[in-house]
């Protein structure tokens, strides 16, 4: 009775801290967007999501992943299959511009590792990330995030 449902109330209260409190650990933008994708998810691709989301937080400074806003850095919507430096981005370096690339999972893993190693002369300032399996979950986190959507 209403003991019963103050209980219930209690527990659907806590469901949803808790839903609140994983997304805040993250530090970083926890939207309907981030919510829809985590709720498609396995369990074993949230982990890999939740941990490349945590390792996204840097980058947030300088770069919009959903978004077309310009910071430090381009935006990053569409970047899987966008040539590099082809946003509209006025601070793009010459190297970048000039590159060649068109941005895919190997050249974006080999970026992260080495930005100054792919694109000598870029002006990205961030350093390169060295573990293999954060560039995993990181890559895992950018190709489902900057998908544009389609609505
Ligand atoms: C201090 C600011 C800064 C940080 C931190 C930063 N970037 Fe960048 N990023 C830039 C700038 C500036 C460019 C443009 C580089 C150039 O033109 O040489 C860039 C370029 C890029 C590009 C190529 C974009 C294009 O349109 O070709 C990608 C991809 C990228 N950054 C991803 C990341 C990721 C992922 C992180 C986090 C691990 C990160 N960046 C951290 C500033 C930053």
């Amino acid at each position: 009775m209403g003991v019963r449902r103050s209980l219930q109330r209690a527990k659907s209260a806590a469901r949803s801290w808790t839903a609140l409190a994983a997304c805040l650990a993250t530090l970083v933008a926890c939207d309907s967007r981030v919510r829809e994708i985590r709720s498609t998810l396995s369990d074993a691709d949230l982990l890999r999501f939740d941990r490349g989301q945590k390792l996204s937080a840097p980058c947030w400074a300088c770069h919009d992943f959903y978004g077309t806003q310009n910071k430090v850095g381009p935006h990053l919507t569409g970047i899987y299959g966008r040539p590099a430096g082809s946003a509209s981005f006025p601070g793009y370096s010459a190297a970048m511009r000039g590159s060649g690339i068109v941005w895919g999972r190997s050249s974006l893993d080999r970026y992260l590792a080495s930005p100054q190693g792919l694109v000598p002369g870029t002006n990205m300032v961030a350093p390169g990330i060295s573990g293999a399996a954060d560039r995993d979950a990181l890559l895992f986190y950018m190709e489902l995030v900057t998908r544009p959507s389609s609505n």
